[in-house]
């Protein structure tokens, strides 16, 4: 086993030894490389100040590139990666890099602390092609905040910088072959004191490291639990880390629906599943940011049984089958049966999420998702509902109605449901249903809403969806403009 954590900062390698496996990387280059270029805004990954670019082989030949909150991603995340700072761009001779010299052009800082989020937003955007007009300069810089200069000349600057040369793919294929040098492929097990991190690389070696410890916290793109540690101060022993197990990182499109691995992150599932509906692909554009949906993970969604998470209700209302291993045993449940109550799933010590299996939609199926938050971009559902709804000859035949921040947990509205089932979609079963949501639920008021809202709006967005299925001009989806990554 490999008893480093060893990277490329920029071009230089290193081999960590000696710190926290929950040092966040923020912290490591602030405070042991001296980077300082990276700023600390909010570090719980709402703000992007902190941004960073991670590059990884791509499997062939060449280099993939994610934008990251480095304020949430702790030092094993970096285990045979490249780390790019904004200190990376400025390399040759303190010259300003097309990116940074753009925002200076179009006056895109005033005081500052922002900006290096934003440059290395951009920059991994360009690296990514990504910077391909206004809308899609928007949707890419969702995640970085600024207080002082004003989005316009930012955004201007991001569709200027889209324009500048990226690297060479032959620059791009050493680094490849540098980064396959550092990581030989097997398990690594880093210590310092009494705090371990485990990173297996199959799916094997996590079961049987999970089993052998049971009480170890699995971190995946870690952007719930990087905010243990950074907010919650908590001191997290042993840790295993799962985000480089291929074979749980694909997406499998077959004739019956999509097999997607525990730990795909948001941004590589939003293509399959926006396909799968439009209206998921809009969900996936508002889930949190690009850095965000760049780290977190469709396994990690499921298994926080978080109430407010987006995944769970638009995947129950899919009728989605999720796959648990425990060592070689397996076991396959319907997703809504993994939330219990809440803070409690249907998982056993040294059981892990293996997969989600989510069935294809057919032609007479009628579906829809909508999530109600306080701001459009990066921000979590005060209430989301996924509906599905199968019509035959203009009746409800099946309703599958589920709820984000109504309940404990993502729960079925089953008095709505009854209520639609085997009536006609008219008016009369439309405000049947409405009103069954009162047996349904009875949300709380916190910060993002108050009970009374959150049932009004829930009953209200039952009926704009049935309203859609019925009108001439059934859209496609509500929201603007189509999803840009
Ligand atoms: C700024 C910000 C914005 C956010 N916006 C949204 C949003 O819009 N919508 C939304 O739904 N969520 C949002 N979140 C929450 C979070 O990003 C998601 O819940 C994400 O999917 C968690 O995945 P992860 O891989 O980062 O999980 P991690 O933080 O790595 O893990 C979360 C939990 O799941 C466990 N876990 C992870 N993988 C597995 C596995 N394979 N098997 C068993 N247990 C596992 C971990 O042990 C931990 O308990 C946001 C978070 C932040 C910080
Ligand atoms: S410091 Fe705000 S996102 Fe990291
Ligand atoms: S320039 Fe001051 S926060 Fe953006």
């Amino acid at each position: 086993m490999a008893e480093a954590i060893r990277f490329l900062l920029g071009e230089e390698e290193r081999a960590l030894a000696g710190i926290s496996p929950t040092l966040t990387v923020l912290e490591y280059l602030r405070r042991h490389e001296r980077r300082t270029g990276t700023k600390e805004g909010c570090a719980e990954g709402d703000c992007g100040a902190c941004t960073v670019v991670l590059a990884e082989p791509d499997g062939a030949g060449g280099l993939k590139h994610r934008a990251v909150n480095s304020c949430i991603q702790f030092v094993p995340a970096l285990h045979g990666r490249q780390l790019l700072t904004v200190e990376d761009l400025q390399a040759q001779g303190g010259a300003l890099h097309p990116v940074q010299q753009a925002l200076v052009e179009l006056h895109g800082s005033q005081c500052g602390f922002c900006t290096p989020g934003f440059v290395m937003q951009l920059y991994a955007g360009l690296l990514e092609n990504r910077l391909t007009d206004r809308q899609a300069v928007k949707d890419w810089l969702a995640g970085n905040l600024c207080r002082c200069t004003g989005y316009g000349p930012i955004i201007e600057a991001g569709m200027q910088a889209g324009a500048a040369r990226r690297p060479s793919a032959r620059a791009q294929g050493l680094t490849a072959k540098r980064l396959g040098a550092l990581d030989d492929g097997t398990m690594l097990r880093y210590q310092h004191r009494d705090q371990q991190v485990f990173i297996p690389c199959s799916a094997d070696q996590l079961a049987g490291i999970y089993l052998a410890h049971p009480d170890a916290v699995l971190v995946a793109g870690a952007t719930d639990v990087g905010l243990w540690v950074t907010k919650q101060h908590r001191v997290l022993n042993t840790l295993v880390d799962v985000s480089r197990i291929a074979e749980l990182s694909s997406v499998a499109e077959t004739g019956e629906g999509l097999a997607i691995g525990a730990t795909v992150t948001h941004r590589a599932a939003t293509d399959a599943l926006a396909k799968m509906h439009p209206d998921l692909g809009e969900l996936m554009r508002r889930f949190a940011s690009i850095q965000i949906r760049n780290a977190g993970t469709v396994g990690g969604n499921i298994a926080n049984g978080s109430p407010i998470g987006d995944l769970p209700p638009a995947l129950i209302a899919l009728d989605a089958r999720l796959t648990l291993r425990r060592g070689s045993t397996r076991r396959e449940l319907p997703l809504e049966d993994f939330f219990l109550a809440y803070g409690k799933q249907d998982r056993a010590p040294g059981e892990f999420v293996e997969a989600v299996f989510v069935p294809r939609l057919t032609q007479e199926v009628r579906f829809g998702c909508f999530k109600i938050s306080k701001r459009f971009d990066q921000d979590i559902s005060a209430v989301m509902v996924a509906i599905r709804i199968g019509l035959r000859g203009g009746s409800v035949e099946e309703a599958r109605i589920a709820f984000g921040g109504m309940a404990a947990t993502p729960k079925r509205a089953r008095a709505a449901e009854a209520a639609l089932t085997g009536r006609p979609l008219n008016d009369a079963a439309v405000e049947a249903a409405a009103a069954a949501l009162i047996e349904d639920f009875a949300p709380i008021t916190d910060m993002r809403a108050s009970a009374v809202y959150r049932l009004k709006v829930a009953q209200n967005l039952l009926r704009r969806f049935c309203l859609e299925q019925s009108g001439p001009d059934r859209p496609a989806t509500r929201v603007l403009e189509l999803a840009h990554g």
